[in-house]
Parts: structure tokens; sequence; C-alpha cells
């Protein structure tokens, strides 16, 4: 891949990341991922994940006003989806979430602690591929070792890295934005209130909060295959490129009044899932899982406000993602 920039000095991960790839790997890649990973399934999940979604609020509940949005629910939520659509058994699915939590851009882990924490993964996905390729469930893994395009189909090696990309790729993403989600429409007092008023509007809201949110920028450095004119821009072949998709979302030749946040947008053409090849495969299941967890705060909680003034809120520094460290809620409780 060439010596472009890293965000980590550690390639372990790097070398097999769809992410990295380029054609004819990636649309390899790509077209089995897809034949997988389908609108439909990532729909079939949408009531298991109001299930979990209404478990962890039913535990903030008893647990009392005020709690952690960040401690209780934001990174607990993805993980139980992504296990659950991946098929790893419930009674794993804390010691996953724990070795998740070491790999994710967050963790204080040291590169040794990393590296051995990704072995756990890499081994504990193989076994657990080995067996659904011998007995498949309906789960994503399952339908992964048996995707075929023509007689071709993932090797074992490809499978390990594709599972454990959108393990950790799908969590960490969606439960920064669970937080920011929440923290930016507190303080939107107007479009909170509109949103109570027409919960019909969530769909939009997601989309509109998505643009808005400033979840981190420029994450993935892209190298130029050949000279292109971008506008004034001349990228010579071999430059390295710093997409700013939170720059585009604030474009004023596209979006009018682009620094207000109006959940009633439409169209909304925001980029925050990115654009063409490696466009995200997992927007439909974030947005997914964006909306049922909005449906169930504003409804289960009601009277929602921020638990501390704004300003103590402490923000996560050091990371690729942005977001509240913790974000302490109060609701009305009588
Ligand atoms: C709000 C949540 C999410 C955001 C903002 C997000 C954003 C993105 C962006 C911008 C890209 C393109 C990167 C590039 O072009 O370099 C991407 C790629 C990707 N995302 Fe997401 N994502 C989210 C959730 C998810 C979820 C839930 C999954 C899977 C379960 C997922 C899996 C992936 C994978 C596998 C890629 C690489 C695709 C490729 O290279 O072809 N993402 N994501």
């Amino acid at each position: 891949m060439g010596d472009n920039p890293r965000e980590d000095p550690d390639d372990i991960q790097v070398a097999e990341s769809i992410l990295n790839m380029d054609p004819p790997k990636h649309t390899r890649v790509r077209q089995l991922l897809g034949k997988a990973f389908t609108s439909r399934r990532v729909e079939q999940l949408r009531p298991r994940a109001r299930q979990f979604a209404a478990s962890l609020i039913d535990d903030m509940l008893a647990e009392g006003s005020p709690g952690d949005l960040v401690a209780s629910y934001s990174f607990t939520f993805p993980a139980m989806v992504i296990c659950d659509l991946l098929g790893i058994p419930q009674a794993d699915w804390h010691q996953f979430s724990s070795w998740s939590d070491g790999m994710s851009s967050t963790s204080t882990a040291s590169p040794e602690r990393q590296r051995e924490i990704y072995l756990n993964l890499f081994t504990y996905f193989d076994q657990l591929l080995k067996e659904r390729r011998e007995h498949p469930g309906a789960d994503l893994l399952s339908a992964l070792a048996q995707a075929r395009d023509n007689d071709d189909r993932l090797t074992e090696s490809e499978l390990v890295f594709q599972g454990l990309g959108l393990l950790i790729g799908g969590r960490e993403t969606t439960a920064h934005q669970i937080t920011n989600v929440v923290y930016t429409l507190l303080t939107h007092p107007g479009q909170l209130e509109l949103l109570r008023a027409r919960p019909e509007l969530i769909p939009a809201a997601v989309e509109e909060l998505l643009r808005f949110i400033v979840l981190g920028n420029a994450i993935n450095p892209r190298i130029a295959t050949a000279d292109v004119q971008l506008g004034d821009v001349l990228v010579r072949s071999g430059e390295p490129v710093l997409a700013a998709i939170t720059g585009a979302n604030r474009d004023e030749s596209v979006f009018d009044r682009p620094d207000e946040l109006d959940i009633t947008r439409q169209p909304n053409p925001h980029l925050t899932f990115g654009y063409g090849p490696h466009f995200c495969p997992g927007a439909q299941l974030a947005r997914m899982e964006l909306q049922v967890s909005l449906d169930a705060i504003l409804l289960r909680l009601p009277g929602l406000r921020m638990a501390v003034p704004e300003p103590s809120l402490s923000w996560q520094e050091g990371t690729v993602m942005r977001s509240p460290t913790a974000l302490p809620l109060s609701w009305d409780t009588d």
C-alpha cells in the first residue's frame, strides 16, 4: 500500500482491511460482502434491535435518573446488534465486547496488548467460521461463508478479516454517533421539541444529524494512482489526499443554511458514509440503529435533559472520532 500516512505504526490490521484494498481485489471482496450483508437482512434485524434498546433503557430506568448514556447505552447497543447480526453466541458477547473495546480508537491498550487481543479475536473468528461452514445458521457470518460469485468465494483468511472489520468498524462509529445525536438534539431544544411532537420525522432527523455532526474528518488517507484535476487543484499521482467529509457536508453550494440543524431538510445528500467504491456497506445498519435508539430514548425517557452544565462535558481526545466521554442525563420520573 505504499508509504502513505498512517494512524497506527503497526500494520497488523491494515494489510487485509477492505478499506485499503484497490480493484480488482476490492471489487471482488465487496461484491461477495454485498451478497451477504443486504438491506433485507438489516430490516429483519430491526425488531431484535428494538428489544435490545428497550432492555438497556429498562436497566437505565431501574438504576434511576440521572444516568450516563455512554456507559449505559451508546457502546453496548451497537455491540449487541453487531454480535447478533454476526451470529456470535450470546454467552460470548461480553468477552467479545471487551476485546473489541481494546481494539477501538479510544483504547489506551499498549501495542503489545492490542496485538494479543487481535490474535484472540482472529482465533475466535477462525474457529467460529469453521463451525459455521459445517453447520450454517441464519446469521451474517454463515451467509458470508456461503456467499458465491460464480465459482468465487471468500477464502478463510478473507472471511476472518471481513468479520473482524464489520465488528470493529461497525461498533465504534455507531457508538460515537448515538452519543453525538442525543447531545446535538439536547443542545438544539427547538429541534428536539419538533421531533418529540412529530416522531415520524426520526428518519429525516437521523440524516440531518449525520450531516451536521462533526464525527471526525478525513479519516482515511487515499493515494492518487494517476494525475487528477479536482476543481482548481491538480492532484499528482502518488500524492496523498484527505477528503474532508465535514467540509462537504457544510458546502453552501449544496446545502441551504448549511450551519443550521434542520431536521426537516429535504433532500439531504450528505457524505457521512463516504462516496464511490468504498461507500459504507454498514450505512443501512447504522441508520437503523440510530433510528431505533432515538425512538427508544425519546419515548422511554420523558423530559430528557442534560444532568450537568454543557461546558463541563469532556470530549474524547487523541482519537479519530469525536464524542463526549460521558453524557449524564436526567429524565422525569413521576
Ligand atoms: C454512523 C456510523 C457510520 C459511519 C459514519 C461510517 C462511515 C464510513 C465511511 C465514511 C466509510 C468510507 C471510508 C472511505 O471511503 O475511505 C465507511 C466504510 C466502511 N464502513 Fe462504515 N460507517 C458507519 C457504520 C458502519 C457499520 C455499522 C458498519 C458495519 C457493520 C460499517 C462498516 C464499514 C466497512 C466494512 C467499510 C469499508 C468499505 C470499503 O472499503 O469498501 N460502517 N464507513
